[in-house]
C-alpha cells in the first residue's frame, strides 16, 4: 500500500506570528534578471498572469535599468503594457534614475523601486556610484514619484554580508535604511543578496532598526537561498513582527552584479511554511506550484523549490 503526498500541510498555528503575511513575487525580475538565454516577451507575460491568477497581489514586473546592464529585462517597455491591467494586482518595477523614472511613469506604472546598497563595492558594482552618490541619485526619483502618487519602496542590499567585504557592521545597514526613508520611502525591503543571514543576525538587524526609530511595519525582508538559511530567516522576522515577504516563484533568481548570489526564497515553500502555521496569504499553492512547474518548462531546468519538486517533481523537466 502507497501513502498518500500531501498536498497542502497540516495546519497547525504557532503563537507570536501574523495573522497574514503579503507576499512581495519577485520572480519574474528577480528570478529572470540573471537568465542567459532571453526569455520571450509573451513567456514573461503570461508568468506573471498565472502568478496572478495563484492569488499573488504584488509581482515585481521588470525593471526600467539600462538595458546594457540588464540585457534580459530590456524588453519592459514592450512587457509592462501586456500586464499593466491585471485586476487587483501591484506591479511594482524597478528605476535606478530619473530616466528609469520617466520610462514607468510613461507607461503608467503605480508603483516603483529604488535599489540601494549597504556596501560600496556593491554599489560601485550594481550602480556605478558610491553609496551615497546612489542616493543622491534617488532623491530627486523618489520625490518626483511621490508627487505623483506613485507608491516607493526602497531595497537595501548586502543587508547582511557583502562578497567582496565580507560582514557589514549592523549600523553601517541602519545609516543607510535611516537615509531612504529620509528621502521618502514608503517601505524598505531588507535584502540578504548572497544568502548569508542566520536569524539571530536578522533579530539583531531588525532590533536595531527598531532602536532607531525604524518602525518593524515599513520593513519587508528580502532572503536568498545560497546557504538554505532563507526560511529560518523568514520565520526570525515574522515572530519580530515583519508581514511583508519578498520570494520568487520556484527560487528562480540572482543577481548579475554579485557572483556569489543565488535563487531568492522559493515562494512555494514559503506558502508551505505559512499554511502550515495558519498564516493567510490568498496564495494557492497549487496553481503556483503548477506556474513554477510551466516556468521551469520554458527555461529548460527543474526548479530548485523543494516544496516544487516535493508537488511537482515528476512532471518538471530533469536535465538542462
Ligand atoms: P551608468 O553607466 O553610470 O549610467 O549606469 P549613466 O548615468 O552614466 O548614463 C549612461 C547612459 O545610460 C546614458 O545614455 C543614459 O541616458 C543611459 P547616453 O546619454 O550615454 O546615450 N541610461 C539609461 N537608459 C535607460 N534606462 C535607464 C538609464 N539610465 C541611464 N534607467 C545605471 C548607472 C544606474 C543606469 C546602471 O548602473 C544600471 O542600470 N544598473 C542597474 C543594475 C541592476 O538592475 N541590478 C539588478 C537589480 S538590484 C538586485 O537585484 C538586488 C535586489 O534584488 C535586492 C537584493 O537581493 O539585495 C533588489
Ligand atoms: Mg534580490
Amino acid at each position: 500500500m502507497t501513502t498518500p503526498e500531501p498536498a497542502l500541510p497540516m495546519v497547525v498555528p504557532a503563537e507570536g506570528l501574523p495573522a497574514r503575511v503579503r507576499i512581495h513575487e519577485v520572480g519574474a525580475r528577480d528570478g529572470l534578471q540573471n537568465e542567459k538565454a532571453t526569455v520571450p516577451t509573451a513567456v514573461k507575460a503570461e508568468f506573471v498572469r498565472r502568478l496572478a491568477d495563484a492569488g499573488l497581489t504584488t509581482i515585481e514586473a521588470t525593471s526600467f535599468v539600462h538595458p546594457k546592464w540588464v540585457p534580459q529585462l530590456a524588453d519592459a517597455e514592450q512587457l509592462f503594457p501586456l500586464v499593466r491591467d491585471l485586476p487587483g494586482v501591484h506591479l511594482p518595477v524597478l528605476v535606478p534614475n530619473d530616466r528609469g523614472l520617466d520610462r514607468a511613469l510613461a507607461l503608467g506604472a503605480g508603483r516603483i523601486a529604488v535599489f540601494a546598497s549597504a556596501t560600496e563595492s556593491f554599489a560601485k558594482a550594481n550602480l556605478n556610484r558610491t553609496v551615497d552618490e546612489a542616493l543622491a541619485m534617488f532623491a530627486p526619483v523618489v520625490e518626483k514619484a511621490r508627487a505623483r502618487n506613485v507608491h516607493v519602496r526602497g531595497y537595501l542590499s548586502m543587508c547582511f554580508g557583502d562578497p567582496w567585504e565580507g560582514a557589514v557592521p549592523v549600523p553601517q545597514v541602519v545609516r543607510v535604511c535611516r537615509a531612504l526613508l529620509d528621502l521618502g520611502c514608503d517601505e524598505l525591503s531588507l535584502g540578504d543578496t548572497i544568502g548569508v543571514a542566520t536569524p539571530g543576525h536578522v533579530r539583531a538587524l531588525l532590533a536595531a532598526l527598531n532602536e532607531q526609530h525604524i518602525p518593524t511595519s515599513a520593513l519587508g525582508v528580502h532572503f536568498h537561498d545560497t546557504y538554505g538559511q532563507a526560511l529560518s530567516n523568514t520565520l526570525a522576522a515574522l515572530q519580530h513582527g515583519v508581514t511583508t515577504v519578498d520570494a520568487s516563484a520556484g527560487g528562480l533568481g540572482g543577481c548579475p552584479y554579485a557572483k556569489s548570489a543565488t535563487g531568492n526564497l522559493a515562494t512555494e515553500d514559503l506558502v508551505w511554511m505559512l499554511q502550515g502555521l495558519g498564516i493567510d496569504t490568498g496564495v494557492d499553492l497549487g496553481r503556483l506550484t503548477a506556474t513554477s512547474v510551466w516556468m521551469a518548462g520554458q527555461l529548460g531546468r527543474p526548479s530548485p523549490s523543494r516544496t516544487v519538486k516535493a508537488l511537482g517533481g515528476t512532471t518538471q523537466p530533469h536535465k538542462e
